[in-house]
């Protein structure tokens, strides 16, 4: 059987591999300090058990560089996939009906929003006389999650627990390693795509099982996955989401849509921000010739 409690110290340590490279430093400075006073390295042997997962591919998305913009249609098609597949599993909890009509975003129409909304059951309460109960959602709700709680979701799907999406995209990364981080410190410059590459590369990196692996019930190999093994079944099928326009409908497709959604909802507000950025960089081309000129101007006059 499957043992929840099991799983929780490994994916800990697989998350903080992920995460802290400096962690790593610090574990290896341990180990070597540990070998020099000729103490057995204990962690060692299941230090190498755990299976290093391959780099995230790097996708090319509308909405990164310095220009970058939310493919409208794009969102569009990954909420449908959200829906459709992943919302009975995971939640998106800080994502409210109102937001998909806001502009950057999927720019659904007031009355798309409220159709939306209505199509949810919303539990509210007390009302007058001490009773919690369910409505219609209203615009201003926001998504209700599928479990009523963590141990309900990992009763239901054996073990596993699917985390809430609304900030997937920016909670998820990988480090590039030297030298592209040291990019990765200027602005314009720095990719910030990897959480969005991630989720796109993880929903495609199901493979079979390499025979000296063995995998528990509810397991499954995933060659993106740090540690490989995924308590998530492979959720996409080619076909199994239909989309209105002539957009392929593949499981290569479906990824990158639904990775795209994730990262609107991560950060909604990133068109903005990258106009405020350009706005303001511009500015600053603008007055620093301005004031080259009257610098010119000023010192003409001294002689020198
Ligand atoms: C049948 C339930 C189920 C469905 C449907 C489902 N997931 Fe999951 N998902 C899970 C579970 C359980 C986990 C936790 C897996 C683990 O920790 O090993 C998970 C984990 C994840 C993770 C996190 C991996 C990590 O780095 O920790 C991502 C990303 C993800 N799911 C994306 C999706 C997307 C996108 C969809 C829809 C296309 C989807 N899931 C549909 C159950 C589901």
């Amino acid at each position: 059987m499957f043992e929840p409690g099991r799983r929780q110290p490994q994916t800990k340590r697989k998350i903080e591999k992920r995460k802290l490279p400096m962690r790593s430093l610090g574990f290896g400075a341990i180990m070597l300090a540990a070998l020099a006073m000729g103490a057995p390295g204990a962690a060692g042997a299941s230090e190498s058990e755990v299976k290093h997962a391959e780099k995230p591919r790097q996708f090319s998305w509308s909405f990164a560089g310095v220009l970058g913009r939310y493919d409208q249609a794009q969102l569009r098609r990954g909420f449908k996939v959200y829906k459709e597949v992943c919302s009975s599993c995971h939640s998106i909890k800080f994502l409210a009906f109102r937001n998909l009509g806001e502009p950057g975003g999927p720019a659904f129409s007031k009355e798309e929003v409220a159709a939306l909304a209505a199509s949810y059951k919303i539990k509210d309460g007390p009302n007058a006389s001490g009773d919690y109960f369910e409505r219609p959602g209203r615009a201003s709700d926001n998504f209700p999650p599928p479990f009523a709680n963590e141990q309900a979701a990992r009763a239901a799907l054996g073990g596993g627990y699917p985390p809430d999406m609304s900030v997937l995209a920016k909670a998820r990364g990988y480090s590039r390693g030297f030298p592209t981080f040291l990019l990765d410190a200027l602005p314009g410059f720095s990719y910030q795509e990897y959480g969005v590459d991630y989720i796109a590369s993880l929903l495609q990196g199901y493979r079979e099982a390499p025979a000296d692996m063995s995998l528990t019930e509810g397991q499954y190999y995933n060659i993106y996955m740090p540690g490989r093994r995924i308590g998530m079944i492979p959720p996409l099928v080619d076909g199994s989401v239909t989309y209105d326009d002539k957009t392929p409908q593949t499981v290569e497709q479906y990824a990158q849509d639904i990775a795209a959604f994730l990262m609107w909802s991560a950060e909604p507000h990133l068109d903005r921000r990258k106009s405020v950025g350009l706005g303001a960089l511009s500015f600053l081309v603008v007055f620093a010739t301005m004031l080259y000129f009257v610098k010119r101007r000023i010192w003409s006059r001294v002689e020198h």
